[in-house]
């Protein structure tokens, strides 16, 4: 096989329980993340030394260099296989996903060129031994590699799959005319903290919402939009103010629930089947309170090989 190709989903987080920042810089999460229907697609072929092309949305904004993801995931996974021929390849990356926008989109190109250079070199690596990888390298290739629903903990990189009925999920994701650095929405959430009493501080630490686990077990939409919760949400919407008029539209516009997504700044919508998801991106984008729309549904799988 000279060319692989693999798809792979951005992640919402239904819940972001973010703990206080830790010696090495991180914060400890308690996370449940959700694999949708937005893919970018990377492909790996050899070539006679690495180098990466990024096409399609904000691929102006994806470093083309070593401090692309992708290449940073490729350089990590061979020196993992110290016994193995791994060749130079070139990578070409899709871009669906926007950057910078809170879906994890250079994680999921990270875990796709995993996926795509396991299968190229014929490493017959397991999914566990890649996770383990691409957490070097972001602390959502992980999810990235699993998909569907789970439970992240520690940065995010420990995960439980979320046991819940088949439902699918119906989202509009809002794009905001801008982006927010992770790093930065990070630091703003601790600087709110620190503004905060010492009792409140205390009580920061993650835990999981027990009603959303209920809520996905029960495959009720109505439940699940009530207990949306992101502990970056006030830091996102301190640094990015106008996302405010944003979630309140959608609430307005019919949303069962409505939040930023990981550090922001697309906001995230539920609603109650296919039909509904229609009307209410229809009813953003002429509301004119973001860039673009976009339905999707979830959960989906996670990296996949294109056949
Ligand atoms: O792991 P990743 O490179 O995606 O993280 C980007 C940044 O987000 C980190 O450098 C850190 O500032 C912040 N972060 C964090 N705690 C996490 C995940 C990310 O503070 N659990």
């Amino acid at each position: 096989m000279t060319t692989v190709s693999v798809r792979v989903p951005a992640k919402l987080n239904l819940q972001l329980a973010v703990g206080p920042p830790r010696a090495d810089g991180y914060h400890d999460l308690v996370t449940v993340f959700h694999a949708v229907s937005l893919f970018d697609q990377v492909t790996v072929e050899p070539a006679g030394r690495d180098g990466v092309t990024v096409t399609g949305e904000g691929a102006d904004r994806v470093p083309a260099d070593q401090d692309n993801l992708a290449l940073r995931a490729i350089t990590a996974l061979r020196a993992a296989l110290p016994d193995r021929e791994t060749g130079a390849v070139h990578v070409t990356i899709a871009k669906r996903i926007p950057v910078a926008a809170g879906l994890a989109g250079g994680s999921a190109d990270a875990a796709a060129a995993l996926v795509a250079c396991d299968e190229l070199w014929a490493a017959g690596l397991t999914q566990q031994q890649l996770s383990g990888i691409g957490a070097t390298v972001g602390s959502d290739v992980a999810f990235a590699l699993l998909g569907g629903t789970a439970v992240g903990r520690g940065r995010g990189e420990q995960l439980t799959p979320a046991l819940a009925p088949a439902t699918q999920y119906h989202w509009v994701l809002a794009f905001a005319d801008g982006q927010l650095s992770t790093p930065a929405v990070y630091a703003a959430l601790d600087r709110l903290r620190e503004s905060r009493s010492a009792e409140v501080r205390a009580a920061a630490e993650p835990d999981l919402d027990a009603a959303l686990m209920s809520a996905l077990r029960s495959g009720d939409a109505g439940r699940v939009g009530q207990r949306l919760s992101n502990d970056l949400q006030p830091a996102a919407v301190s640094l990015f103010p106008a996302l405010r008029k944003t979630l309140t539209a959608g609430l307005e516009l019919g949303a069962l629930g409505a939040l930023v997504a990981g550090s922001g700044p697309t906001c995230v919508f539920l609603a109650a089947n296919a039909e509904r998801a229609l009307e209410l991106a229809v009813s953003l984008s002429g509301a004119g309170v973001c860039r673009s729309v976009a339905r999707v549904s979830g959960p989906v799988p996670g990296a996949a090989v294109v056949s």
